[in-house]
C-alpha cells in the first residue's frame, strides 16, 4: 500500500502563522504536525509516501522532511499548486500509486491510536474504498456520511443540515476506481474538487464503500483553538525526559520533558504536562504551565505561560500571564514598561488577534 500526504492548501484561519509556512508545518508539542500523518503510515507498514505541496513556503516541508530516511519512510514529492479541492491534490498523485491500493491522510488531521488495523483491513479487501468516521457535535463543519443497516447511503460535504453526526476524518483508503470518480466531479459551491462527493459517488454508482468508526481522540487543527487543544491531547501521553540543566530539582513538578542544551534557572517553575525543546533559557521567575510547548531556541523570563505554544527561537521576557495563545517562530514578547510614556508597543502584521 502506498500513502498520499497533504499538505497544500492556504490555511487561511491559521494566519498570519501561515503568511510565512504551510500549517502542516505547525509545532504539536514541538513536532511539526505532518510528522504524525506520515508516522502514522510508518507503523502501518506504508514505505512509499507522496507529499502532496502547495504554495505557501513548499521548500520548507521539503526542508524538514527530506527523503523522509528519518521517518522510516521514502518521501516523493508531487506539486499541486493553488489548492483546487482535495480532489484535485489526490489526482497529482495517480501516476505515483498505479494499480496499488493506497491511502490518502490529509496533513492537518492527528488522530490517536495510528491507522494500522484499518490499513490491514482494507488491504485484505477488495473493497474500492473504505473511509474513517467519527462522532461530532458539529457536524456541520465537515464531510457528513448517512448510515443505514450498517452502509454508507449518501455522503456530503459540510451539509447545513446534517443527516447525522458521523464526520469524515481525513484519512481515505482507495483503489484505482477512486480517479474514475474524480474525473466525474464538477467544482462545488466553495469552487473545489471535493473528495467527499467523489466517495458518495462511488457510493451512488454501486461501488464497495465501507466504513470504520475511530473511538479515540481525533483532531482537524483548522483553527488556532483546535491547534491547541491537539498539543493538550498530544501532551497528555508525553515521556518525561531531562537532557538539560535545571538548577533545582523541585521547580518540576508532573511529567516534563526538556531538551538537550536547555537551562532551568533556580527560581522557575514548570508544571507538566509541558515540553521544552533544545538550547531554550528559562529563568528570572518563569513559569510554565500545563499543557504547553516550548520550541528550540526560546528564552522565557519572568512570564507565565500555561496552555500555549511558543515557537522556535522566540523571546518571551514580561510580566503577566499568557494563557491559550499561539505565539510563531523568532517573535519578541517584552514589557515596555521602562519606556515613556508607558503604553503597549506593538509591531503586528496581518490577521493577528491580541487579547490585551
Ligand atoms: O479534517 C477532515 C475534513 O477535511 C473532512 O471532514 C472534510 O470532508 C474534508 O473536505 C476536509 O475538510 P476541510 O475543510 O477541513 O479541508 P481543508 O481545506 O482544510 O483541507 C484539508 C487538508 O488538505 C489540509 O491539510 C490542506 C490540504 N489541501 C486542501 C486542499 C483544498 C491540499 O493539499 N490541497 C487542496 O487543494
Amino acid at each position: 500500500m502506498k500513502g498520499v500526504v497533504l499538505s497544500g492548501g492556504f490555511g487561511t484561519r491559521l494566519r498570519p502563522l501561515t503568511h510565512t509556512g504551510p500549517k502542516q508545518l505547525i509545532p504539536i508539542a514541538n513536532k511539526p504536525m505532518l510528522f504524525y500523518a506520515i508516522e502514522d503510515l510508518r507503523d502501518a507498514g506504508v514505505k512509499d509516501v507522496a507529499i502532496i505541496l502547495g504554495t505557501i513556503a513548499p521548500e520548507k516541508v521539503q526542508e524538514s522532511v527530506g527523503n523522509g530516511s528519518a521517518l522510516g519512510v521514502d518521501v516523493k514529492y508531487i506539486t499541486q499548486g493553488e489548492p483546487r479541492g482535495i480532489a484535485h491534490a489526490v489526482k497529482c498523485a495517480k501516476k505515483f500509486v498505479g494499480d496499488e491500493p493506497f491511502v490518502v491522510y490529509l496533513g492537518d488531521n492527528i488522530l490517536k491510536g495510528g491507522i494500522g488495523k484499518f490499513a490491514k483491513k482494507f488491504e485484505e479487501s477488495k473493497s474500492d474504498a473504505s473511509i474513517l468516521l467519527c462522532r461530532h457535535k458539529n457536524p456541520e463543519r465537515f464531510g457528513v456520511a448517512e448510515v443505514k443497516g450498517g452502509r454508507i447511503v449518501g455522503l456530503v460535504e459540510k451539509p447545513k443540515k446534517p443527516k447525522s453526526d458521523l464526520v469524515m476524518i481525513g484519512v481515505y483508503f482507495f483503489r484505482k476506481t477512486i480517479f474514475k470518480a474524480i474525473d466525474n466531479l464538477k467544482p462545488s459551491w466553495r469552487n473545489e474538487y471535493e473528495i467527499t462527493e467523489a466517495v458518495d459517488y462511488l457510493v451512488r454508482n454501486g461501488y464497495d464503500v465501507k466504513y470504520e468508526t475511530v473511538s479515540g481522540w481525533w483532531k482537524d487543527t483548522g483553527k488556532p483553538e483546535d491547534i491547541i487543544e491537539a498539543n493538550h491531547l498530544v501532551l497528555e501521553d508525553l515521556p518525561v525526559k531531562n537532557e538539560g540543566v535545571i538548577e533545582d530539582e523541585g521547580s518540576i513538578r508532573g511529567r516534563v520533558s526538556i531538551g538537550k542544551g536547555t537551562i532551568v534557572r533556580k527560581g522557575c517553575f514548570i508544571k507538566g504536562p509541558v515540553v521544552i525543546g533544545r538550547n531554550c533559557n528559562i529563568s528570572f521567575g518563569a513559569y510554565v504551565g500545563p499543557y504547553t510547548s516550548i520550541g528550540d531556541g526560546c528564552v522565557l523570563k519572568q512570564v507565565e505561560v500555561e496552555s500555549s505554544i511558543v515557537m522556535e527561537g522566540s523571546r518571551v521576557e514580561c510580566v503577566g500571564r499568557i494563557v491559550d495563545s499561539l505565539i510563531g517562530a523568532n517573535n519578541v514578547i517584552v514589557s515596555g514598561s521602562k519606556e515613556v510614556p508607558k503604553a503597549i508597543r506593538l509591531v503586528v502584521g496581518e490577521n493577528t488577534y491580541l487579547s490585551i
